[in-house]
């Protein structure tokens, strides 16, 4: 048997998809549900990190004072670097476990395989892109909301909290770009590895 038809990632698209009527295999629920989990929770994870990217955080520093208060409810009240690092961490998990199921306990065949080096590149600059924003982002998220909410009581933010906030910001937007290359080869490499 090849390589290729060994590993059920490596079969033509067609036949992995298609279930014909005469087919006996049971449905491999174990496999559905974690691709459901994984797909679901890498959705949100990317889709808030797009959305923060691009219009939340720019937004936060043009509206000033505001957009402090604004960045402290939503890191506060809202929990999002919270929500975020668990689905994120969620992504990887379910993502390891499928790593291992379809690449038949870390066969090397399949991960020396295009396929199996573009989910690895992919699964690889995902983990890269997590523990920057874990290490990174979350904490630098927190301690603005933690600013902004002290700025929401009314009180006007002494110098050094103002400087702090913007050396956040700049934290914020150097790991963001980072993250954003990061994240965009992970998405292109998962759509892609299987058709390699
Ligand atoms: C940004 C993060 C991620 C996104 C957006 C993402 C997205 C996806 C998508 C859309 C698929 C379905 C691909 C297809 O069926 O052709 C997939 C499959 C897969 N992902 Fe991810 N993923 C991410 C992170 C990870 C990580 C961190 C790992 C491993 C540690 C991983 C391992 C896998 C594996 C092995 C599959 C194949 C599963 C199968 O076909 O049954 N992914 N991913």
């Amino acid at each position: 048997m090849t390589v290729c038809e060994s590993v059920p990632m490596l079969r033509p698209p067609g036949i992995v998809g298609a279930r014909s009527r005469k087919e006996v295999t049971p449905v491999d629920w174990y496999l559905i549900v974690l691709r459901a989990v994984h797909i679901l929770t890498a959705v949100f994870w990317v889709g808030s990190f797009y959305i923060f990217f691009f219009f939340v955080e720019p937004s936060v520093k043009e509206l000033g004072p505001i957009g402090g208060q604004f960045m402290g409810h939503l890191a506060q009240k809202k929990k999002m670097p919270i929500v975020i690092a668990i689905t994120a961490a969620t992504t990887i998990v379910a993502g390891t476990l499928l790593y291992w199921r379809v690449s038949d306990g870390f066969n090397v065949d399949w991960i020396t395989s295009a396929t199996g080096v573009a989910f690895t590149v992919g699964a690889l600059s995902a983990i890269v892109a997590f523990a920057l924003g874990f290490v990174v982002v979350k904490p630098a998220i927190e301690r603005m909301g933690a600013i902004g909410q002290g700025i929401a009581t009314g009180t006007p933010p002494p110098e050094d909290q103002v400087a702090e906030m913007q050396r956040l910001g700049a934290r914020l937007v150097l790991v963001g770009r980072i993250d954003l290359v990061l994240l965009t080869v992970a998405v292109i490499m998962m759509a892609t590895a299987r058709f390699l």
